[in-house]
């Protein structure tokens, strides 16, 4: 196990997203969003719970904030609700979304806590979901008005930005349909990743057009896949869900294109989306930094695939498995700073912009008891250190999730919080991995 040893320019934060914690869902001109769509239609999410309350953020912001205070945080990955902003997707300005982001940043500043602010995560308006949505070229126009407002509001005093989160989900919104918007259609999910990549490429632009301090980056999520043996069955299904689950994205943002591998692949089925000429060089925007969400690995198991899920096998022998049954496999996070390296040539800054795992049952008995979170996250720390060592240039982490939220489709049933959120009073709780983080925080800034 490598030691926790990180530098004394290293940063600590948490992170949330707009949809997962706000609620306040029509609030004082809010539009819908295509996650407030699906979570009232029946059957899409666990429990047929929607996110109109959730953390009720909206309306407490400041209790957040307090929270992280208290913690010593030096940094909060947030995202803003682009429905929240503009109700119709484009057009029409909502002046309350405007003083609600502004409140949140000027309290977040005034609490010396740096905010970072994902622009999309995953809360696309219903109104542009109504013109096509994602699948629709036009999308990264709509998404360059939205980054325009947002840096022309905002831009003076946030100084880290990131365009897309995981824009992985928009394949399981539109290819496979257990996200919003619940559509199933490989070739629209195809032309909707792409075109998030054309969004993204508009997104620094406009950045840079806004003349903002600050600098931009991409959320990347990197669920490294490996072969449980080494048949040809199972390496060719570890490559097809790497290629599927992020090679897709770097390979466009970072490697000049899509590989020969995934052409052959959209190609043979049929999903190949329109790649219009000057797409590529849109694409390939330089940005100043990655962000990457670590959580695990994958272990592959051919003899489980179904065909559309790249199937876990189940718990093998000698793997060490976390009470909620993932994999606990800490080195995940050094392996993504190595590919990153090696095969995309990447030597730029990188934040760890999330990672955290949820309560296991075994939590039920006192859920403020998570000694599992606590190991959890010092093993991922331990391995950025090395990482670190190893000359990659991560600058900042942050623990997936300030409190327990809106998990998408598994509603409230997974809890990733270091804080619990009391459902009568919806009060934040830490557990005792926030005052272990506290402390960790606390004995690091000693070093500064
Ligand atoms: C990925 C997403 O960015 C976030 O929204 C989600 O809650 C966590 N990881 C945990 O699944």
């Amino acid at each position: 196990m490598p030691s926790l040893d990180l530098p004394p320019h290293f940063r600590f934060g948490v992170a949330t997203s707009a949809f997962q914690i706000e609620g306040g869902w029509n609030a004082d001109g809010k539009g819908p969003s295509i996650w407030d769509t699906f979570g009232h239609t029946s059957g899409k999410v666990k429990d047929d719970v929607p996110g109109d309350v959730a953390c009720d953020s909206y309306h407490r912001h400041r209790d957040d904030i307090a929270l992280m205070n208290a913690l010593g945080l030096d940094t909060y990955r947030l995202s803003m609700s682009w429905p929240r902003l503009l109700p119709e997707g484009t057009g029409r300005v909502n002046p309350a979304g405007v003083a609600y982001y502004d409140q949140v940043i000027d309290d977040l500043l005034s609490a010396d806590i740096q905010p970072n602010v994902t622009l999309y995560h995953w809360d696309l308006p219903q109104a542009l979901e109504d013109r096509g949505g994602w699948p629709n070229r036009d999308v990264a126009e709509w998404y360059a008005e939205y980054a325009a407002l947002v840096f022309d509001r905002f831009g003076d005093r946030v100084n880290r930005w990131a365009t897309l989160n995981e824009p992985i989900a928009i394949w399981a919104g539109y290819g496979e349909g257990f996200f919003a918007p619940g559509r199933r259609d490989a070739a629209d999910g195809r032309q909707a990743m792409h075109n998030a990549l054309r969004a993204h490429g508009r997104g620094v632009q406009a950045f840079r057009a806004a003349g903002s301090p600050g600098e931009i980056g991409i959320v990347l999520d990197i669920w490294k896949r490996h072969p449980k043996t080494d048949s040809p069955a199972d390496i060719a299904l570890a490559n097809a869900g790497d290629d599927d689950g992020f090679r897709f994205f770097f390979d466009a943002l970072l490697g000049g294109g899509y590989s020969d591998r995934i052409r052959a692949r959209l190609e043979a089925d049929g999903t190949m989306p329109e790649i219009a000429d000057g797409d590529q060089a849109l694409i390939s925007e330089p940005f100043d930094y990655l962000g990457l969400n670590v959580y695990s690995r994958v272990v592959v198991d051919s003899e489980k695939n179904d065909g559309t899920k790249w199937a876990q096998s189940d718990p093998f022998p000698g793997g060490n498995f976390l009470d909620n049954g993932q994999e606990y496999y800490p080195r995940a996070v050094f392996d993504a700073l190595e590919l990153v390296r090696d095969d995309y040539g990447w030597s730029g800054p990188i934040h760890i912009t999330e990672n955290g795992m949820t309560d296991g049952p075994a939590s039920a008995a006192d859920p403020l008891d998570d000694d599992e979170r606590i190991r959890y996250v010092r093993g991922f720390l331990e391995w950025i250190s090395e990482g670190i060592r190893a000359g990659h240039d991560v600058r900042s982490y942050y623990l997936w999730s300030l409190m327990d939220n809106y998990e998408w489709s598994a509603g409230f049933s997974a809890k990733f919080g270091i804080a619990a959120v009391d459902p009568a009073t919806l009060d934040r709780i830490p557990k005792k991995s926030a005052l272990w983080y506290r402390d960790l925080i606390a004995a690091h800034r000693a070093t500064r």
